[in-house]
């Protein structure tokens, strides 16, 4: 599904990535975990075709992402949730996700199917369509963010820390919506502060520092190795939600 190899990106003089690889196979679920600066929003955001890189490449289903602009990358089955939730706060809920829906716009008649398998995954949305995303809870925000990044019907999505500034109970509510994304056939590639919660979830993980991949394998080895993780992530991540 997708495949970096070897890559490197700057940000003028600056360089961001170094030599960084790796691997998101069909159907995966994979954490891209780091400390603040290790360069994980600058891998999503060159996945995303929004950051050229120097040398190597980065192939998604086998094409690559050099080749194409930016917003081919999303009509090739990429979906970015950037940082930030970045929703329309004027707009309603059903306007937003109509604008999730505009890569496949000449898809007509799909709209309606696409909203209510957001809506069976977040149902609290549907009591809110006609509501102006930016008078919803941040909770309620970040599900229509998602929602949103799902109306393209994506067959990988990139998730960037989602989670921040939710409470504990709703992070493992988006975890799980997630999960039954994922389990629907959608590979996903998810950065997250909460290393405990993002190990339980995925089946594989890479942890970054300094723009390259200093550590990886399967989640539920890494989340066993903790003295691994602490090394490389440091003891300042913020306290994890409880598992249910
Ligand atoms: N727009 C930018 N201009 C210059 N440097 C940047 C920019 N964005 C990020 N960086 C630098 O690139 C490195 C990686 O940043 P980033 O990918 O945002 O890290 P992370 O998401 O892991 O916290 C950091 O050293 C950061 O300061
Ligand atoms: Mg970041």
């Amino acid at each position: 599904m997708l495949a970096i190899d070897d890559i490197d990106v700057y940000y003028g003089p600056v360089q961001a990535l170094r030599g960084l690889s790796l691997t998101v196979g069909d159907g995966e679920m994979v954490a891209l975990l780091g400390s603040n600066g290790a360069g994980k929003t600058t891998t999503l955001r060159a996945i995303s075709g929004l950051l050229p890189y120097r040398s190597g490449s980065i192939q998604i289903a086998g094409v690559e992402v050099r080749t194409l602009p930016a917003h081919k990358v999303v009509t090739a089955g990429v979906a970015h949730l950037a940082q930030g939730r970045e929703l329309f706060s004027e707009l309603t809920v059903t306007e937003n996700l109509r604008l999730g829906h505009w890569s496949r716009r000449r898809h007509r008649g799909e709209f309606d199917d696409r909203c209510a398998q957001v809506f069976d995954l977040f149902p609290r949305l549907k009591e809110r369509v006609h509501q102006a995303a930016g008078t919803m809870s941040g909770g309620e925000q970040q599900m229509l963010a998602v929602g949103r990044a799902l109306m393209s019907d994506p067959t990988l999505l990139l998730v960037d820390e989602a989670s921040m500034g939710l409470a504990p109970n709703l992070v493992e509510q988006l975890f799980d919506a997630l999960a039954a994304v994922n389990e629907a056939g959608t590979s996903i590639l998810v950065v997250e502060q909460f290393i405990g919660m993002a190990l339980r979830y995925t089946q594989r993980a890479y942890v970054l520092a300094k723009g390259t991949v200093v550590l990886e394998g399967l989640s539920s080895e890494l989340a066993n190795s903790e003295d691994v993780v602490g090394a490389y992530l440091g003891h300042d991540s913020p306290s994890e939600p409880a598992s249910a």
